[in-house]
């Protein structure tokens, strides 16, 4: 097995939203509705059959340090940052990406967009 083999992992695909709060006033990804994304895309991706081993599985994360393009999500193996806005970003992310292995081009999150 290589480490780009993929075909033994327990999760075809992973999703991390961050979900991190910054109680001192700057920005973060909890000002801007990630918890409500993160419980639709789970939702989502529940009601459409895609959750468990051998599929997809949606996770919570602190802060992914790309806080300047939040709220931020990023799916794995294909390491694919995304920059999202509304539960139609989501939809996308889900019946695209995560079911059809098709990245989302218009909520990239820009190369040189950190923290
Ligand atoms: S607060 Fe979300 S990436 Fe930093």
């Amino acid at each position: 097995m290589t480490a780009t083999d993929t075909s033994s992992s327990y999760y075809q695909r992973h999703i991390f939203f961050c979900l991190n709060k910054r109680e001192n006033g700057d920005s973060c990804c909890a000002d801007h509705n990630a918890q409500a994304a993160f419980d639709y895309c789970k939702a989502e991706v529940k009601k459409q059959g895609l959750s468990g081993p051998g599929k997809v599985r949606v996770n919570k994360a602190g802060c992914l340090d790309r806080c300047a393009g939040g709220p931020i999500a990023v799916v794995y193996p294909e390491a694919v940052w995304y920059s999202y806005v509304d539960q139609t970003d989501i939809q996308e992310i889900v019946e695209s990406h995560l079911k059809s292995g098709v990245v989302v081009e218009r909520l990239l999150t820009p190369p040189d967009v950190g923290r």
